[in-house]
């Protein structure tokens, strides 16, 4: 079987799953943290090595405070919760996004999280937290302004490996497959750069209800796909010109 090395995951919809419940949108994002702990679960079984869960971005500012609050709160609790489980599976925990925005208590939450778990390996789970794509490629490139003002690289020195290294994912392979719940079908600011040849997959279901089969259906929609990089299909190649 083909499994994706890198998954990672649009967890879209806790707010439509309360609202159909009559519920409010804090209880959609704690029935949410439950679906992110059945998806790391699921994606240790399946075989893939690296998940990235877009949890917060860059954008989810502008949201009402006291649902700011509620996802920032949410974090704390998931991490404080499932820290010492996470570490006895052997995940690995990391952070992208831009730290500088964030309260001093997630800060240090997080910063333990990744310490701890630094020499794991069975999964590596990366957490997109106050991350957007635009903005990871923006820090980028200060960084690599900085490099250049200090005399360090010349500008025709810089490649795309340049970038690849200053970027929040350094280190991190390029997602294979991005998956999108709650039907919308747009990237919405995630992994802008990374997901250059990443496929896409968007299940209806929303957030709350992604469970191990939902996880199992995305990976067979993958199977199905020709990646072909810019080239052309294993098919036509075996047929020669
Ligand atoms: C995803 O669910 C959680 C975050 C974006 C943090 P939403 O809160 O976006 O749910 P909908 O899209 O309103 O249903
Ligand atoms: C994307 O979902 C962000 C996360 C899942 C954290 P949104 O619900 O914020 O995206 P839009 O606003 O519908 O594009
Ligand atoms: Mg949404």
């Amino acid at each position: 079987m083909n499994t994706p090395q890198h998954v990672a995951i649009i967890m879209d919809g806790n707010g439509r799953w309360a609202k159909q419940r009559g519920q409010t949108r804090t209880s959609g994002h704690r029935k949410g943290v439950e679906a992110v702990r059945e998806a790391v679960r699921s994606a240790g079984k399946l075989g893939v090595k690296y998940l990235t869960l877009f949890a917060f971005s860059s954008e989810n500012w502008r949201r009402p405070e006291d649902e700011v609050n509620d996802l920032m709160g949410l974090l704390k609790f998931f991490i404080r919760r499932d820290l010492a489980e996470l570490h006895r599976e052997k995940v690995r925990v990391r952070i992208i996004g831009d730290r500088i925005s964030l309260k001093p208590d997630i800060l240090s939450l997080l910063t333990e999280a990744e310490d701890l778990t630094k020499d794991n390996d069975a999964l590596e789970l990366i957490i997109a937290f106050n991350y957007g794509g635009r903005d990871d490629i923006l820090r980028a490139a200060r960084t690599i302004a900085c490099r250049v003002a200090d005399g360090e690289i010349r500008t025709d020195e810089i490649t795309e490996a340049t970038l690849v290294a200053a970027l929040d994912t350094r280190d991190i392979p390029d997602p294979d497959l991005i998956i999108r719940t709650s039907g919308e079908q747009r990237l919405s600011n995630f992994l802008l750069w990374q997901a250059a040849y990443a496929e896409l997959v968007f299940m209806p279901c929303l957030w709350p209800d992604f469970n191990h089969d939902t996880f199992v259906e995305a990976l067979q929609i993958y199977q199905g796909r020709d990646r072909r990089y810019g080239n052309i299909g294993e098919a036509d190649m075996a047929l020669g010109s």
